[in-house]
């Protein structure tokens, strides 16, 4: 399930973010890249352990736990510490599905990579290029979203960035390990938990919402691994 999750960061955080970006030296993007990914990535990244990132990283973490679509359709139990790029000139990422596997930096904790995110730092009108194309069994998905949106999709999926033929697209990108491993078991409680919302507006759902409140917990119970 590919998601889009708007407004995760105020145009002021944005703002923010960016101006704190243009402080920090850049490396080569192929330093979180395994083997195959090296040969595929071209772009620009700031060091994993760089305080600006983290600094920028825990508000961008902060905001997604305020925010319940994300709360919803990610079920998230670890989030990796955020990550930012930077394309222009050409730059690309050619095809390639993300590492299973993420160590986060400085601690001996491992997370498997259910979802992948990439958070837009850059406005559309800024670049040209660098839509983010997710291929799953329906085709591919190009997105290309305004600064301080979010979209959430399967880390099984392979996908790639558009080269960026002017101007530079700036983006956050992170994994996280879901409660809910399974992609369509999470689809399932993301669809079933937007209709129970939907009740709670209705004066007449009382009973049926309590009902349906209790399968939506009954299946997480059956399905979350902590
Ligand atoms: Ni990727």
């Amino acid at each position: 399930m590919l998601v889009q999750i708007p407004d995760v960061l105020s145009a002021e955080q944005v703002a923010h973010a960016r101006h704190r970006l243009a402080s920090v030296e850049w490396v080569d993007g192929r330093v979180t890249a395994g083997p195959q990914s090296a040969r595929a990535k071209d772009n620009r990244q700031v060091p994993e352990e760089h305080p600006v990132g983290r600094e920028l990283g825990e508000m961008i973490v902060q905001a997604l736990q305020r925010h319940p679509l994300f709360i919803s359709a990610a079920l998230p139990l670890h989030v990796f510490p955020p990550l930012f790029n930077s394309y222009s000139g050409g730059q690309s990422f050619g095809s390639h599905v993300d590492n299973a596997i993420r160590q986060v930096p400085g601690t001996a904790h491992r997370l498997r990579t259910d979802l992948s995110c990439t958070l837009f730092l850059s406005g559309p009108d800024e670049y040209d290029g660098g839509e983010l194309m997710i291929e799953d069994t329906y085709g591919a998905h190009s997105v290309k979203l305004p600064a301080g949106h979010l979209v959430l999709y399967p880390s099984t999926s392979l996908h790639h960035v558009r080269p960026v033929t002017r101007g530079a697209r700036v983006c956050s990108f992170f994994w996280l390990q879901s409660l809910v491993r399974n992609d369509a078991d999470r689809t399932l409680l993301f669809d079933l938990d937007a209709g129970i919302r939907q009740l709670h507006g209705l004066d007449a759902a009382g009973a049926a919402a309590v009902q349906l409140t209790g399968v939506y917990h009954n299946l997480l119970r059956r399905w979350a691994e902590l």
